[in-house]
């Protein structure tokens, strides 16, 4: 989604700018543009498309200046197109604003601002802030002062960069409920919604919080409370380094990420032992039997790929702990009246930690009582800092919008949960506990394994589905679980029509969508419901569909039915999601990129969604 980036130093800004929005790229835009400040003036430059066309439009008409903010814009209100893109300037070109974020009562505003003569060039939201703090500006000429009396009167979620011209040695920022971080350098300073943009200048950051404010100078930063109250914060040091942002040879960040899987799995294994291997330990979780004991279900909620990992896990708890678990995917949750207490423990599942829904369904949570346990990658992120509990995943920085190897990263994650609850509960045995143990000890060769073996199948098979317009993705029990993953991926990437389907239930209406041309991929790996999803493929093959089929080694009969097969590994019943996957998204990957899709940055999808 929307990125920001602000420099204030003693360097020309626009290359800082630039660098820190082609950084931020992956998290999906569709304009871009940067408001640089020199001689008293400022110069915005900006556009629809990609920063390569800002790049393009600054080396024709150039700017420089050492106080500089720049966004990359997801369109939410209006339009993707040269006016709608940030930054916006207040009508007399004194201020310019760069916003992530949703201005919801912008409206109300508008009018208000439109009666008081302001004139608007714009249909977004944004813009409703660029006059506001010229407003509250006017009145006595202190910037911070107007944009914190402009945070009083909006409404929604804001990261906010602003400047000014009257202030040429200062950048103000604010942040609700959007992420924004101030970066520290030696004699500049920086402004992001996110630490690759910077991550080349600094790894040391100031987070700030919902309702907070900074104001920004190249050897000073001070920061705010929405009262104008100063605070102190700690600084973070992020241990992401910025070769982990780079695609070291690999096509796209996308197969990079397919392909670290084997490490991030082991990593999500290592030290989550006992010395003696009997018991699960799981840092940063104070989830022991007395804890647990008290709770009489699990809600699992989280969005996308973080949902399907989520549901994984609710399949296995109540199949190894007996615990009911509820699960939705956050934007139901939040305005459902979920029936939690404080006898629930609410587990939310980000491999951002931004996600606007999943945190607003963290809040919702905690209000009532429950405890909340996330599941996050990003370290420092809205949703690990608010959380009662985090376990991170440690799959490093995913780019690709589309999620691979954080769902594997998620998916060991809740392995671990489930193994932990179960024992705490004392509801495996020993040797259940030690023969899944095992098992996962073998996934991260495994997972090697089927990257090793299975690309030039997946790429013969994309060759020759590559005209298919439907597919359906089937299964049963865990397979259904993880067909909805594959299922997900072709859609984000290869912009095919793709449903996933319980398997038994496509005969109660979606069968009647099969035709020759339909392609029905079939994930049986579940060994003790291997015959039935067998019996279901068989039904649409009757009807002409094409069967790809992901099975476990050993069942060789799933070739009376499937024209292709993909075997996995051998594993436990519990662990074959996360193999069954791998091939999954191989298939998505080889399919979008030989259709000439752009893999990375999918159409109209963003890697952290912080809007509603
Ligand atoms: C977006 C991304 C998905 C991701 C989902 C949840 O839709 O494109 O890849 O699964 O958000 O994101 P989160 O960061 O909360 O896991």
């Amino acid at each position: 989604m929307c990125g920001i980036v602000g420099y204030i130093g003693d360097k020309n800004s626009v290359p800082v700018l630039i660098s820190g929005l082609s950084s931020l790229e992956y998290r999906g835009y569709d304009s871009a543009g940067v408001a640089v400040l020199n001689d008293g003036t400022i110069n915005i430059r900006k556009t629809k498309g990609k920063v390569e066309n800002l790049s393009a439009l600054l080396l024709e008409h150039p700017v420089s200046g050492k106080l500089g903010i720049g966004h990359t814009r997801w369109a939410t209100h209006g339009a993707p197109s040269d006016t709608n893109a940030h930054p916006h300037f207040s009508n007399d070109e004194k201020i310019a604003v760069v916003h992530n974020g949703i201005i919801e009562n912008y409206q109300e505003l508008k009018d208000e601002l439109e009666a008081e003569g302001f004139k608007f060039s714009s249909e977004t939201d944004t813009e409703t802030v660029a006059h506001l703090v010229d407003f509250y500006y006017k009145e006595n000429n202190d910037l911070l002062e107007a944009v914190r009396k402009t945070l009083e009167r909006i409404e929604g979620s804001y990261a906010l960069g602003v400047i000014c011209t009257d202030y040429p040695d200062t950048l103000v920022a604010a942040r609700k409920e959007s992420p924004l971080i101030v970066g520290l350098g030696e004699g500049e300073n920086f402004i992001a919604s996110d630490i690759p943009a910077i991550l080349n200048y600094t790894n040391k950051a100031y987070i700030l919080d919902d309702r907070e404010l900074a104001l920004v100078k190249k050897d000073e930063i001070k920061l705010y409370d929405i009262n104008g109250n100063e605070i102190q914060k700690e600084v973070f040091t992020y241990n992401w380094n910025v070769e982990a942002a780079q695609k070291s040879g690999y096509e796209h960040f996308m197969l990079k990420e397919i392909y670290e899987q084997p490490k991030v799995v082991k990593d999500n294994l290592a030290k989550r032992f006992t010395d003696d291997g009997k018991h699960i330990v799981l840092d940063g979780i104070a989830l022991g039997k007395k804890e647990l004991k008290g709770i009489n279900q699990i809600y699992i909620v989280a969005c996308g790929t973080a949902y399907y990992a989520g549901l994984i896990g609710k399949y296995l708890i109540e199949r190894l702990v007996g615990i009911p678990v509820n699960s939705d995917v956050a934007s139901e949750f939040r305005y459902k009246e979920p029936l939690i207490d404080e006898h629930t423990l609410v587990i939310v599942i980000s491999q951002s930690g931004e996600t606007a829904d999943t945190h607003s369904a963290l809040k919702l949570a905690k209000e009532k009582g429950s405890r909340v346990l996330a599941v996050v990658n990003a370290v420092g992120s809205s949703i690990a800092r608010d959380a009662d509990d985090v376990l991170y995943t440690l799959a490093g920085f995913e780019i690709s919008v589309a999620s691979t190897k954080a769902f594997s990263a998620q998916v060991t994650a809740m392995y671990l949960i489930t193994l932990h609850i179960a024992q705490e509960l004392g509801k495996i045995s020993e040797k259940d506990f030690t023969e899944i143990k095992q098992a996962l000890e073998k996934l991260p060769s495994q997972v090697n394994d089927i990257l090793t073996k299975a690309v030039p199948a997946i790429r013969g098979f994309v060759n020759k589905y590559i005209g298919s317009k439907n597919v359906f993705y089937i299964g049963r029990g865990l397979d259904y679980v993880v067909s909805m993953e594959g299922s997900l991926k072709l859609k984000e990437i290869a912009y095919l029509h793709s449903e996933p389907y319980a398997a038994g239930e496509l005969k109660h209406g979606p069968i009647a969508l099969i035709e020759s041309s339909t392609l029905v991929v079939g994930v049986c790996t579940q060994e003790a419901l291997f015959d039935k999803t067998k019996s279901n493929l068989e039904e649409v093959k009757a009807r002409g569909a094409k069967v790809l089929a992901i099975a476990m080694q050993g069942n060789k009969s799933i070739e009376e039915v499937a024209d292709d097969v993909i075997y996995i590994p051998r594993t436990h019943w519990m662990l074959t999601s996360l193999l069954a996957n791998i091939p999954q998204q191989l298939f998505a990957y080889y399919m979008a990129k030989d259709l000439g899709n752009d893999v990375d940055k999918p159409r109209n999808l963003a890697k952290s969604v912080t809007v509603e």
